[in-house]
């Protein structure tokens, strides 16, 4: 045998080994989150209202975690269904996998210890030590307060048993293994004084999730120099490709030209009985950004997240709202 085939079949062997070793490591040790933390959750009245409030109208789980009315104009959760799960992220909406919400009511979680919930909602790792994939927005609320934390989990704790149990999530390789490395410790803030109008602001877009939506992201990282510049692509079967806007003060192609009372009165006119109920028809424009759900935030919330965007950088980027699904083809 030639010398030059005993070299590559050694190396080959080697690299096997260092690849199947490479795999086990990742399997086995990631994610490393440690055990979940030791929380006490008193579930007062105010505590509960308070996590009611975020889950629904600014962190918005409710988004993810009901069943959402598609044939209506930015697909309002159906009632009854809270906190149920059982929407479907897959290859139709261009993710490499299957992946179903989960049912976040005591029927999913009741045998979750408080601190099993909040080390998913903030790290991404389930009771069984597994990964979320990070359509769970775990990545933003890993920066929220720890005392907004604890007032979703003892919302949650309030929610109706709801029936609902899916599958885990599959993912394809090399995704399998990536999502494994995703997990990271939660980097919590603190919640800034309201009075603090920009920080606070700052924070709620933060924990609202906002940031992620409209920054364009390349490969699972932010852009750099794009920050809030929109453009995010979104693909809605049947609907076609919608884009984030471009949320930058710049005048020509962001919100430049907003007043405060616009922006606000934009979240408010979308949660009046009558805009949480308009019909779309199939095909026709429909938009993720939730915006019935938003618009029950406190109006000084919405006017603090103005005061905040009004201080980042402006970046001119043209953004394209949207391509019918018929211009597609
Ligand atoms: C943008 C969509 C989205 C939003 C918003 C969202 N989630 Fe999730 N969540 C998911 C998906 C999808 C999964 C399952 C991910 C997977 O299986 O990898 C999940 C998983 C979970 C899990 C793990 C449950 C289990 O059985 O493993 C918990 C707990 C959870 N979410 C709570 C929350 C809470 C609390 C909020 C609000 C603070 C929230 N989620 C907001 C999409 C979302
Ligand atoms: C799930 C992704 C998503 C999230 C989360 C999200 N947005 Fe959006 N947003 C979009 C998309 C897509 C559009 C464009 C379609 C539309 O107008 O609904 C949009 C549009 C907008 C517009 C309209 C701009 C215009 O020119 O008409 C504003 C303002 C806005 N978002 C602000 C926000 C704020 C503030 C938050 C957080 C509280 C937020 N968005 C969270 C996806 C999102």
């Amino acid at each position: 045998m030639k010398v030059i085939w005993k070299i590559l079949i050694g190396v080959t062997g080697v690299l096997v080994v260092v690849i199947l070793g490479g795999l086990i490591y990742l399997n086995t040790a990631f994610p490393d989150m440690g055990p979940p933390p030791e929380v006490s959750i008193e579930g007062t009245p105010e505590q509960i209202a308070r996590g009611a409030y975020l889950a629904n109208h600014v962190a918005v789980c409710m988004d993810c975690h009901s069943e959402r009315d598609w044939t209506k104009f930015a697909g309002p959760p159906k009632a009854g269904t809270w906190g149920k799960g059982g929407d479907i992220f897959d290859e139709n909406v261009g993710l490499p996998g299957m992946i179903y919400s989960r049912n976040i009511t005591p029927t999913g979680l009741g045998d979750w210890t408080d601190g099993e919930v909040y080390r998913a909602i903030t790290t991404g790792v389930r009771k069984n030590g597994e990964p979320l994939f990070p359509i769970m927005p775990y990545p933003a609320y890993g920066h929220m307060d720890p005392r907004d934390v604890k007032a979703i989990i003892a919302y949650l704790r309030t929610l109706e048993p709801q029936a609902g149990e899916y599958p885990d999530h599959e993912l394809n390789f090399p995704l399998n293994l990536i999502v494994r490395t995703i997990p990271k410790p939660a980097e919590p803030m603190i919640r800034p004084n309201p009075s603090d109008v920009v920080a606070y602001g700052e924070y709620m877009m933060k924990i609202a999730g906002c940031t992620d939506c409209h920054t364009p992201v390349e490969k699972g990282t932010p852009i750099p120099g794009m920050f809030l510049a929109g453009g995010t692509e979104y693909r809605l079967p049947g609907i076609g490709i919608i884009r984030s806007s471009n949320l930058t003060p710049d005048k020509m192609t962001g919100l430049g030209n907003w007043t405060e009372e616009m922006f606000v009165e934009k979240f408010k006119s979308m949660a009046t009985e009558e805009a949480l109920n308009i019909p779309v028809e199939k095909g026709a424009f429909n938009t993720i950004m939730p915006w019935g759900m938003y618009g029950g935030m406190e109006e000084s919330d919405l006017r603090a997240m103005y005061a905040y965007l009004k201080t980042i950088k402006p970046i001119p980027n043209q953004v394209v709202k949207y391509t019918s699904a018929a211009a597609l083809n």
